[in-house]
């Protein structure tokens, strides 16, 4: 028998779940806009470079990435406190695909640091003629069959594009 004592008692355990999602969703946010910041740093100022920061930086954003972020939206992610659009939930697909490209920069990123142990070298820059975003026929880059012939700063803005795409579409300003 279910006593409405237990109802409740539930009920209220599942508000802090939800309040604990959006709390633990927003520190994985911050925690990869701190790792960002951090690589974008280093592409400003090569001298500062680090290899291994570098790395844990990007690994920090693949970690968070992929299916770790969608698991923190499921269900219905419009709460209060959050910035989470309704649309995540009818373009879910799209949000999906944006999680892991999110994943596939950050990867390539990682792996550019550990292929680099010393310094940022220049085949690590941004070519001439790399575009962002749009390709030369206006085709969005697909980052699983252009990422193993992008430079890591190529793949750093890119990065930086998916973080802004996603929020265009599936974040809410409140203020
Ligand atoms: C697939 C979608 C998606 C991607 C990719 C994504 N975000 Fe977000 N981000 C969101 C959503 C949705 C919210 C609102 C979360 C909420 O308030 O519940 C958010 C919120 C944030 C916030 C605010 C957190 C707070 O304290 O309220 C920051 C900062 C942020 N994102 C940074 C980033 C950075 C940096 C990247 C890329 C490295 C990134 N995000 C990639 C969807 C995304």
């Amino acid at each position: 028998m279910i006593t409405l004592a237990n109802f409740t008692a539930r009920a209220t355990d599942h508000v802090k779940e939800t309040e604990n999602t959006v709390a633990a969703r927003q520190a994985d946010m911050k925690s990869m806009a701190a790792a960002a910041k951090l690589i974008d740093g280093m592409f400003k100022d090569s001298s500062s470079y680090d290899s291994s920061l570098f790395k844990v930086a990007a690994e920090t954003i693949y970690k968070k990435s992929g299916g770790a972020l969608v698991a923190h939206f499921e269900g219905n992610p419009v709460v209060a406190g959050s910035e989470a659009s309704s649309s995540i939930m009818i373009e879910h697909a799209k949000f999906v695909a944006l999680a892991n490209d999110l994943g596939i920069y950050a990867n390539s990123l990682a792996s550019a640091a550990e292929s680099h142990p010393d310094a940022l070298t220049p085949d690590m820059r941004m070519r001439a003629g790399d575009v962002i975003g749009l390709g030369p026929f206006g085709k969005k880059v697909d980052p699983t069959t252009e990422i193993s012939s992008m430079p890591a700063e190529h793949a750093f803005h890119m990065m930086l594009q998916t973080c802004t795409s996603c929020h265009a579409r599936f974040r809410v300003k409140t203020n």
